[in-house]
């Protein structure tokens, strides 16, 4: 068979594209090295169409590092990896019907994956095999394009700035008063019931080098070195700019559509409009590094380089 390229059709200015062309099941090498490249270059990648069992959605996963287990949501049973996703007639976005006892949909407000660990994702591969009728469409953000966007005054200030994320107001609400679980066999410590870090509030991307905006409404609760009114005030800013529609794109499902992100320069908000319906599927998560500050990179190539 002769060898085609993917077709790759972008979904917005800034963010997002629409892969196909690409069985995720069975990649060679060199499609996955393609798939890699479009994910790095657009942030947010879908793919539609695709037949995954868990083994192999699982495989996809690690061939972009190590796996990631979420701190509190286990997964199904000799699964830990799989974290997965459950919406139906009894799931609410609303936390005073959650602490009623309504079951809590995922996602439903803006974060990046699990921003509170100390090394939080690399990214996520989100598979949804049934999808509501209408509705439930998850918007991306781009951070890029957030930090890009602001002036250098701002950009420069940002740079020394410091967040701490915190797990505890989310999971505390979505999984009840439980302490994270024991991921010490994956190398993962949690000294705290809740995971916790300090990141900086603009990270230098590992792998392409340029700057994103890095805190979000999910986990981000103060900059450490500011005043608190000083903080929340510029914090609520930030989250306001960043949800800002040209840096967004909008992905829309359908069963059995693949989205992976890359959790380090994005963040996300699945919309949760279609109460009463289904959404139903499952994401495997990659492990990623501790966020760095700008100005650690200065010396390295990439910004000797200008790029
Ligand atoms: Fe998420």
């Amino acid at each position: 068979m002769p060898e085609q390229a993917p077709k790759v059709r972008k979904l917005s200015g800034h963010i997002g594209a629409e892969i196909s062309g690409l069985d995720l099941a069975r990649l060679d090498d060199r499609e996955f090295k393609r798939l890699h490249d479009l994910f790095l270059e657009h942030q947010v990648l879908v793919l539609r169409d695709q037949t995954l069992t868990r083994d192999q959605h699982i495989a996809l996963g690690k061939r972009f590092g190590e796996l990631h287990v979420h701190p509190m949501a286990k997964g199904p049973e000799g699964y830990p990896e799989i974290f997965p996703i459950e919406a139906g007639a009894n799931s609410t976005n609303d936390p005073k019907a959650i602490r009623a006892g309504k079951k809590a949909v995922n996602g439903g407000h803006w974060h990046s994956d699990v921003s509170c660990d100390p090394e939080p994702p690399l990214g996520s591969i989100l598979y949804l095999r049934e999808v509501p009728e209408f509705g439930g469409d998850t918007l991306f953000s781009s951070g890029y394009a957030a930090y890009e966007a602001l002036s250098p005054a701002m950009q420069n200030f940002l740079e020394e700035l410091t967040a701490v994320h915190s797990g505890e107001a989310t999971y505390r609400l979505h999984y009840g008063d439980q302490r994270a679980q024991d991921r010490s066999r994956f190398g993962i410590k949690s000294e705290t019931p809740y995971p916790e870090a300090l990141h900086p509030v603009v990270r230098c991307h590992p792998e392409t080098g340029r700057k994103s905006l890095f805190v979000n409404r999910g986990f981000t609760r103060e900059i450490v070195e500011l005043g608190h009114a000083e903080s929340q005030a510029l914090l609520e800013f930030l989250y306001r700019h960043q949800e800002t529609p040209e840096f967004q794109v909008r992905v829309q499902w359908t069963a059995n559509t693949v989205t992976l992100w890359d959790n380090r320069c994005t963040q996300h908000r699945a919309v949760f409009d279609y109460a009463g319906q289904v959404r139903r599927g499952e994401r495997v998560t990659v492990k990623g590094d501790r966020p760095e500050p700008v100005l650690r990179h200065e010396s390295l190539p990439w910004a000797l380089a200008g790029a």
